[in-house]
């Protein structure tokens, strides 16, 4: 494997999850692991000869991006229901009149393997425009063993032909599928005894995932869901408290989970729960700007908890229709009030933790060498444009992307 010296880059680190800075520096890449870094002054000639030289003339240098939340394999369009909304009505009332999440789960099911592929590929490949070198694929469209299992399989098929590293969610208990309908808890049976088991050994998904709320599952439904994935040995996430409060933060805590996802009606009691449960609390501030809501998530009791935040795009046809991780940094700083330091460790370093991925989003010896060069002095210039900001180079396991 190729070595790469990337000199005079403006470094930032989030070493032990903080924002932290070196401002002429250098950094060895050796077998697509960060092997030396540190300032230029140091840097000793016998440490990386041979290796193909990059000068980075001042620029920003961050870890590679990680969108630990995206909802990437489906087909269709909602359109529609952006035009249902400005007339008055709610996710909620779209969903329980038959739009929502089980549209997609149609258009999903009758796409073929190719189509569902190819739509998933163009939205990977926006994704990666932007930097990004690490991907969340969540399933959640198929909600029958079959369909949950393509989704998973198509997902990682398109590590093959993009260079990115791809981690697979299963979230077969994102709504009941029409041929259950009315009987939620014999789809959860479904889920636990034939999903979770078959996408465990077939090493299809490194976590699960659920959606907590009215509309979906409640938390006895959640915990069943849980304990097939925990008997598995699969960690656990949760879309929790994104409509409503439904103790859906206290149970991901409960189960340690990951993460916990949205948290716009969480109580201070549940992000204390996830903090000292040390679960990453990921915002999205896309769907909340989609949804056109109101209730902004807890960031003060966030920050009062020592929780972690991610920031991530919850790309998806209803929710959230974007491909734009650093546009969601933008939200985050603007809707959120978030730093853009904090909303830049949110696309790093606690996107990486959302994924119980230690070995990435922080620069430092040992880590994996995936960066993002950006024609930028510092990272508000990374949060300060809504969309169209592009890295001018990607390093992705120590090579230059192409
Ligand atoms: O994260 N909240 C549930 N899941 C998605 C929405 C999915 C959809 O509407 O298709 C979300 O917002
Ligand atoms: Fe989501």
């Amino acid at each position: 494997m190729a070595n790469l010296l990337v000199t005079h880059a403006h470094l930032v680190t989030f070493r032990g999850g903080r924002f932290a800075e070196i401002g002429d520096g250098a950094l060895f890449a050796k077998d697509g692991v960060i092997a030396w870094m540190g300032p230029m002054a140091d840097l000793r000639r016998a440490d990386h000869q041979g290796a193909t030289r990059l000068d980075a003339k001042g620029a920003l240098v961050t870890p590679g991006l990680v969108d630990c939340h995206t909802h990437l394999v489906y087909a269709g369009s909602r359109a529609n229901e952006l035009q249902m909304r400005l007339q008055g009505k709610t996710y909620a009332e779209i969903a329980k009149a038959g739009g929502g999440i089980v549209s997609t789960v149609a258009a999903t099911r009758a796409a073929s393997n190719a189509q569902l592929r190819a739509a998933t590929s163009r939205r990977l490949s926006a994704l990666m425009a932007e930097g990004v070198t690490t991907v969340e694929i969540k399933s959640g469209y198929g909600l029958d063993v079959e369909h949950e299992l393509r989704c998973l399989r198509i997902a990682r098929s398109l590590a093959a032909d993009h260079a990115v590293s791809i981690s697979t969610t299963l979230l077969g208990a994102h709504a009941v599928p029409p041929e259950f309908k009315g009987r939620a808890d014999d789809y959860v049976d479904l889920v636990c005894d034939r999903m979770i088991p078959r996408a465990a050994s077939e090493g299809l998904a490194s976590a699960v995932d659920g959606f907590c709320e009215s509309i979906a599952f409640g938390p006895a439904q959640m915990k069943r869901v849980f304990e097939s994935a925990r008997r598995h040995g699969l960690r656990v996430k949760l879309h929790a408290d994104q409509l409503s409060d439904g103790g859906g933060a206290a149970l991901a805590a409960e189960y340690e989970a990951l993460s916990a996802d949205h948290l716009e009606h969480t109580t201070e009691a549940g992000i204390e729960a996830l903090a000292r449960a040390g679960s990453v609390g990921v915002i999205l501030p896309g769907a909340f700007y989609y949804l056109r809501e109101t209730k902004l998530p807890p960031i003060a009791s966030m920050r009062r908890h020592g929780l972690r935040m991610a920031v991530a795009t919850d790309c998806n046809p209803g929710t959230s229709p974007t491909t734009s991780l650093l546009t969601m940094v933008n939200m985050a700083c603007v809707l959120f009030g978030l730093t853009p330091e904090e909303a830049l460790a949110g696309a790093t370093c606690h996107a990486a933790a959302a994924l119980g991925l230690d070995d990435r989003g922080v620069l430092e010896i040992g880590r994996r060498a995936d960066l993002a060069i950006w024609d930028a002095h510092e990272p508000a210039e990374l949060a300060a444009q809504i969309g169209g900001m592009r890295p001018t180079q990607v390093i992705f396991e120590g090579r230059v992307r192409q």
